[in-house]
């Protein structure tokens, strides 16, 4: 946290436009924390290595974020979560017209729902800066060689690194973390950030302990937490995460799985520093999205419930397991609508790599 983060822009020059309009948020709402500008700029380049998704906690009013956004390449997808909920209001608003960034108002461990992140931004929960927040879990949420991010540190002139006198646990903890290749890095002559790049083991990546990526395994559901579900392999520890457990939408993991049952998955992926075996079940099911540009297609006239809204249009559900978004500046009459009402819509574009409907609403 910088406690001039918001201020320190008064000087700033040749702002991207969402960062102005993250500013003009932030300003408006006597917002001080905001990441400094010399921060945004190394989240801005950092962001533009990520292919996927990029994650941050602590939305504030959306400085950082703005900054993310701004550098990502199209096709990426920024999800923050604020638990203040007049800010994650305000920082909604800035991302309105911007679908691909998503603002929850939650505690920051909503997170790691989802996942794996190449970019993870820790301002506001998970940094291990104090006793009562502990650390967001970089080998469960990044992808192999994917980032994490903790700001706010005074570039450390001792070793080990003091903070107010005492030695820097949070500090150590990130620049130990056996997961982690960290480094400190000075952005400015009072500032330092800690950048993690998750260590690939070479060579072992494909296959470990008898199992190989895109081996079809069975085994036991043993425990479902919010962040995903545990399986026993005979033994080894699988898990399995929310967007990979289910290729249609589910409000809670015991509507897909429960405690005991057997399960067959795809192996994805192994964590090794858990040791843990990564599966998917979504990549055994069929993929409605494809299904449905198939038989479906662009010009379809599809009438779905509202599953959805959001500040930047409605989400409605065009077949099982496929949802489109109708942008709010097509929706004549958007402040009437809402989750469950039914709507008439004609498929405009179809997405499957960046996996979007785009959806016109009728009269
Ligand atoms: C330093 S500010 C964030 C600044 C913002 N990232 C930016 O770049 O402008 C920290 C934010 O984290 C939020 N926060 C603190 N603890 C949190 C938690 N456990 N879960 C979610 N948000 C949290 C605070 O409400 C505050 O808005």
């Amino acid at each position: 946290m910088s406690i001039s983060g918001t201020d320190a822009y008064d000087k700033a020059l040749h702002l991207p436009p969402l960062v102005e309009r993250a500013l003009a948020a932030a300003r408006a709402h006597g917002f001080p924390y905001s990441c400094r500008p010399e921060q945004g700029r190394l989240l801005h380049a950092l962001a533009s290595g990520a292919d996927t998704l990029i994650g941050e906690t602590g939305t504030g009013c959306g400085l950082g974020l703005a900054w993310l956004a701004e550098g990502a390449r199209p096709g990426v997808r920024l999800v923050s979560v604020e638990r203040d909920p007049e800010r994650a209001r305000v920082a909604a608003e800035v991302f309105a017209d911007r679908p691909e960034v998503e603002v929850l108002c939650d505690d920051w461990r909503r997170i790691e729902e989802r996942g794996p992140y190449d970019l993870l931004v820790l301002d506001g929960g998970g940094t291990a800066k104090t006793e009562d927040d502990s650390p967001a879990d970089p080998a469960r949420l990044l992808a192999p060689a994917g980032r994490i991010v903790i700001d706010d540190f005074t570039p450390a002139t001792d070793w080990p690194p003091l903070h107010e006198g005492a030695v820097d646990r949070a500090r150590l903890y990130w620049l130990r973390h056996s997961a982690l290749k960290t480094v400190e890095i000075p952005i400015a002559e009072d500032l330092a950030t800690l950048v993690g790049t998750r260590r690939r083991l070479a060579g072992t990546e494909t296959a470990w302990q008898g199992f190989e990526q895109g081996q079809i395994v069975r085994g036991v559901v043993s425990r479902i937490e919010s962040f995903g579900v545990f399986v026993d392999l005979d033994g080894t520890e699988g898990f399995i995460t929310a967007p990979e457990l289910s290729r249609h939408h589910f409000d809670s993991f015991d509507e897909v799985v429960h405690g005991g049952q057997e399960i067959t998955a795809e192996v994805l992926a192994f964590e090794l520093f858990r040791p843990q075996v990564r599966l998917s079940l979504a990549a055994l099911a069929p993929d409605p999205l494809a299904e449905f540009a198939r038989n479906a297609g662009v010009g379809r006239v599809v009438r779905g419930p509202v599953t959805k809204v959001a500040p930047f249009g409605v989400f409605v559900r065009v077949a099982e397991g496929v949802e489109g978004l109708v942008h709010r500046d097509t929706l004549t009459d958007r402040a009437a609508l809402d989750v469950g009402d039914e709507l008439s819509v004609e498929v405009t574009d179809i997405n499957l790599v960046r996996r979007r409907v785009v959806l016109t609403p009728l009269p």
